[in-house]
C-alpha cells in the first residue's frame, strides 16, 4: 500500500491523478482487490483486516483530496497567468469614426432653431415642378429659373435644387402657425471652387397671422443666430431678389476669419454673403391657399458655414473622402 500513498503525493497532473483514482479506488481497482481478498482469510482475523483495510482506504483519499485540490490549484493559476491581459502593453493603434464636419455644422445649425420652438422637416429630394419651382412663384419660362441649374428626370421630375419645397410641403400639409426648419441635401449642375453638384441647405419658415410677422422678427432671429455661429461678427442686409420673398434680402457678415491684404475667405469689402431671406411673397400663399397670414422664409448654405468655421478653402475638399482632411475633425 505504501507505494500507493508516494504515487499520489508524487503526480504531477489533474490528469495522472484521475488515473491513479481509478487504479485505486474504482470497481476493478486495488482497494476493491484487496476486500475481495477477505473471504480467504481466517474468521478469527476477518475484523482485523477489515479495520486495516478501511484505515488504509480512509487515508488514501484524505491524501487523494488533499492532492487533488493542490493540483487544480495550480492547474489554475497556470491558465489565469497564460490568460492574463497586461494592461499597460501597447496595443495596435485603432481609429475611431467622427462626424463629418458639414454633418457636425447642420446639427449645430438644427440645434440653435430647435431651441427657437422651429420643427425640423425633410420633405424630399427627388421633387416635381410644382413643388421646387410653380408654388414658389417661379413660373414656366421665369427667367429666375436659370438662376438654378436643374437636374431633370425624363418625366418632369427633378432633383430639388433648394429646400424651398419644403416650405410648399409643410404650408399644403398643415394649417398655420408653422415654425420649421428643413436641412437637407440639394443638387444643381454646378462645378468649381465654390460650387458642387450635391451640397446641403437648411430652409426656414415662419407662418402666423397677418401684421403679426415683420422683417424686424426676421432680422432679429438671424441676427441672433449668426452670432450663435459665429461670435462677434456685425450682420448687414442686403436688398436683393428672390421669387419667393417680397422684400427679399441677403445677409452678410463682417469678415473675422482673417484680416487684410490676401485674405482669401472674405472679398475685398470686409463682408461675406451667408444666406438669403425675406417675407413670404403672397403668390406663395396665393398656391398653398393660406389666406390672412403673414411669414418670412430664409435659407442657407450648410457647406458655407462649414467652410467658413474650419477655414476651408476649397469646397470640394469636404466631399473627396480625404482621411487627411476628415481625420483633423476628430
Ligand atoms: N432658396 C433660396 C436659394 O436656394 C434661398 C432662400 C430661401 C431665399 C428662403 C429666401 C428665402 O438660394
Amino acid at each position: 500500500m505504501k507505494e500507493w500513498y508516494d504515487k499520489i503525493n508524487n503526480a504531477e497532473s489533474v490528469a495522472s491523478l484521475e488515473e491513479i483514482r481509478i487504479a485505486l479506488f474504482g470497481k476493478k481497482g486495488i482497494l476493491a482487490a484487496e476486500f475481495a481478498k477477505m473471504k480467504d482469510v481466517p474468521n478469527e482475523q476477518k475484523a482485523q483486516f477489515a479495520k486495516d483495510l478501511n484505515a488504509h482506504k480512509q487515508n488514501l483519499m484524505n491524501e487523494f483530496t488533499a492532492k487533488k485540490i493542490v493540483l487544480e490549484t495550480e492547474a489554475l493559476k497556470e491558465a489565469m497567468k497564460a490568460e492574463a491581459i497586461d494592461v499597460s502593453m501597447f496595443s495596435t493603434s485603432s481609429s475611431a469614426g467622427a462626424l463629418h464636419p458639414v454633418m457636425e455644422t447642420m446639427d449645430r445649425i438644427v440645434e440653435y432653431f430647435s431651441s427657437m420652438n422651429f420643427a425640423v422637416k425633410t420633405g424630399q429630394i427627388v421633387e416635381d415642378d410644382f413643388h421646387n419651382f410653380e408654388a414658389l412663384n417661379l413660373p414656366k419660362y421665369h427667367p429666375a429659373r436659370d438662376m438654378q441649374d436643374t437636374f431633370y428626370f425624363k418625366d418632369e421630375m427633378l432633383l430639388r435644387t433648394h429646400t424651398s419645397p419644403v416650405q410648399i410641403r409643410t404650408m399644403l400639409e398643415s394649417k398655420p402657425p408653422i415654425r420649421m426648419i428643413a436641412p437637407g441635401a440639394v443638387f444643381r449642375r454646378d462645378y468649381d471652387l465654390t460650387h458642387t453638384p450635391m451640397f446641403h441647405q437648411i430652409e426656414g419658415l415662419l407662418v402666423d397671422e397677418e401684421g403679426k410677422v415683420s422683417f424686424a422678427n426676421l432680422k432679429f432671429i438671424l441676427e441672433d443666430f449668426l452670432k450663435y455661429m459665429f461670435g462677434d461678427v456685425d450682420v448687414r442686409f442686403r436688398p436683393s431678389f428672390f421669387p419667393f420673398t417680397e422684400p427679399s434680402a441677403e445677409v452678410d457678415i463682417s469678415c473675422v476669419f482673417c484680416k487684410g491684404e490676401g485674405c482669401r475667405v472674405c472679398s475685398h469689402t470686409g463682408w461675406l454673403e451667408v444666406l438669403g431671406c425675406g417675407i413670404v411673397d403672397p403668390n406663395v400663399f396665393e398656391a398653398v391657399k393660406y389666406e390672412n397670414v403673414s411669414g418670412y422664409a430664409f435659407g442657407l448654405g450648410v457647406e458655407r458655414f462649414a467652410m467658413l468655421i474650419h477655414h476651408i478653402g476649397d469646397l470640394r475638399s469636404l466631399f473627396e473622402g480625404d482621411i487627411k482632411l476628415l481625420e483633423q475633425f476628430q
